[in-house]
């Protein structure tokens, strides 16, 4: 669109105040600016307006019909042993089959842990303080190595971070991943509005652009090329992460798998929850169909609620944010009808008033909008949920001190070496727990889950007294 056509099909939107400071910007500046709203859908943001916005929006969910989802148990636990000892080798072949994709969501700003630069360059590891990115490639490495097939991984940045993320892999060597398998892409943005619905001004030449949540990895997959490169590869089946969980299995035979024997479109893993108000997502059922109701939007009493007859958590299956993917599902849902739904979040918007001058606002000023990749669940064929257990694929580090922090997760990390350990016979001084009173490290080069442990401690020919400091490479 030309220059005078952008800025008209604004003012015809009712959004031509974006443009109110365009006349005093440096030439640069007004291309930034332009660049800036050729981005918008102004349709989108009208039609957003229109629904989540008004004043008569549904608020509140319907939760007519709604149900605990089903999952499948884990052996242990009273699933179907030969279930899933047969998806491990269905999974099994299809990673030597050079079939599967390790994914990555790592737009997202990270505030609550308050670190500044991209989450995935947070140091994570007990003793050699291994970024969340050095752990995960690691990871890939291992597993192409196990399988005989280097594995390709994406990971969606978002315009705030993809510089300082692809400088940190270009600084670090790739951490010895082949440049080639590493892919980076943007996600889309989505402007903030006020609560009327105009487009918001973050300084005079700038608008107030955040990423549009991981569920814009939908399209962003598809507009980036990478599904292209995914089926000129071969590769068909894409298990995605969040990039602040370094205990997460990226790549887990028994999970790919389910997924493939189940012809599923979108699988994915839970973990009972720890507790009723635990801060994850919920699987449910709800008009024969699988959902995510988030611990914002469901209501205490459901979190709550217990099963009479064995005084377990009625809603107890947890979303952990670990999915695998369709590469044609993904396509379907970037192309299609059913684009997912926009969740709307009210925040605080650094702005600019109408004179120009800089407001920092002290309350919620303005709304965002986000997609969330769980509402893809609903479209697709045959989902299925897996259990998972907790300690093998899930201690993520989301704030700065308490609960999901840098400690609680080197703790874990921690428990998760010892269990290894003493799984193979070592002989480690741990609490009840399995926290041992010293730090430990496994490099996932050496083993990152238990059976690629297992066999590399087999191989060892001297096996090392477990010891502060310990790091097995
Ligand atoms: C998320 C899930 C929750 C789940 C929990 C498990 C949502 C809304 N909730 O919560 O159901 O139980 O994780 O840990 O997702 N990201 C992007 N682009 C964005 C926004 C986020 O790539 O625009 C990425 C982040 O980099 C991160 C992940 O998505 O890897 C999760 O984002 P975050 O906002 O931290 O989710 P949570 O609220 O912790």
């Amino acid at each position: 669109m030309s220059k005078p056509s952008l800025i008209e099909a604004f003012e015809r939107a009712g959004q031509g105040h974006v443009f109110s400071f365009y006349n005093e910007l440096a030439p640069d500046a007004q291309q930034t600016l332009l660049d800036e709203a050729a981005e918008i859908d102004l349709a989108e943001i009208d039609r957003l307006t229109r629904t989540l916005l008004a004043k008569d929006a549904a608020i509140g969910l319907d939760l007519n019909g709604l149900a605990p989802a089903p999952y499948e148990l884990r052996p242990e636990n009273g699933g179907d042993a030969k279930a899933w000892a047969d998806a491990k080798v269905a999974g099994e072949t299809a990673l030597r089959a050079g079939r599967v994709a390790a994914f990555t969501v790592a737009g997202g700003q990270g505030t609550r842990l308050g670190y500044d630069g991209p989450k995935g360059t947070f140091p994570v590891t007990p003793i050699k303080q291994k970024s969340l990115f050095q752990v995960f490639a690691e990871k890939v490495r291992a597993a192409g190595t196990r399988y005989g097939k280097p594995i390709h991984w994406f990971i969606m940045t978002s315009n705030m971070n993809h510089a300082a993320t692809e400088s940190f892999f270009v600084e670090n060597g790739y951490f010895g991943l082949a440049k080639e398998q590493v892919h980076f892409f943007r996600q889309g943005r989505m402007p903030a509005v006020t609560l009327e619905g105009k487009i918001m001004l973050e300084t005079k030449g700038t608008i107030a652009m955040s990423p549009d949540g991981h569920g814009g990895s939908l399209r962003a997959l598809d507009r980036s090329g990478a599904l292209d490169l995914m089926e000129k590869e071969g590769i068909d089946i894409l298990s995605y992460f969040q990039v602040d969980n370094p205990l997460v299995r990226g790549i887990d035979p028994a999970f790919i798998g389910w997924h493939i024997l189940r012809g599923s479109e979108m699988s994915s893993k839970m973990v009972a929850k720890a507790y009723a108000g635990e801060k994850v997502g919920h699987f449910c059922t709800q008009n024969g169909q699988s959902i995510v109701i988030e611990y914002s939007d469901l209501p205490k009493s459901y979190q709550e609620e217990v099963d009479p007859a064995t005084g377990a958590l009625r809603y107890i299956a947890g979303s952990i944010a670990i999915h695998i993917l369709d590469t044609k599902f993904i396509r379907r849902m970037a192309r299609g009808d059913n684009s997912l739904a926009f969740h709307r979040a009210d925040k605080k918007i650094p702005t600019v008033d109408a004179s120009g001058n800089a407001v920092k606002p002290e309350k919620a000023n303005g709304v965002k909008f986000e997609m969330f990749v769980f509402d893809a669940l609903p479209f697709a064929k045959n989902p299925v949920i897996i259990e998972t257990r907790r300690e093998d694929d899930f201690s993520p580090v989301k704030n700065a001190e308490g609960l999901d922090s840098p400690k609680t997760c080197a703790d874990d990390q921690l428990r998760q070496f010892t269990r290894w350990l003493k799984a193979n016979g070592a002989t480690v001084s741990a609490d009840e727990t399995n926290l041992p009173p010293f730090a430990i490290e496994v490099s996932p080069l050496f083993g990152y889950d238990e059976d690629s442990f297992a066999d590399a401690w087999k191989k060892l020919p001297a096996k090392p007294a477990i010891s502060v400091g310990l790091y097995l490479e």
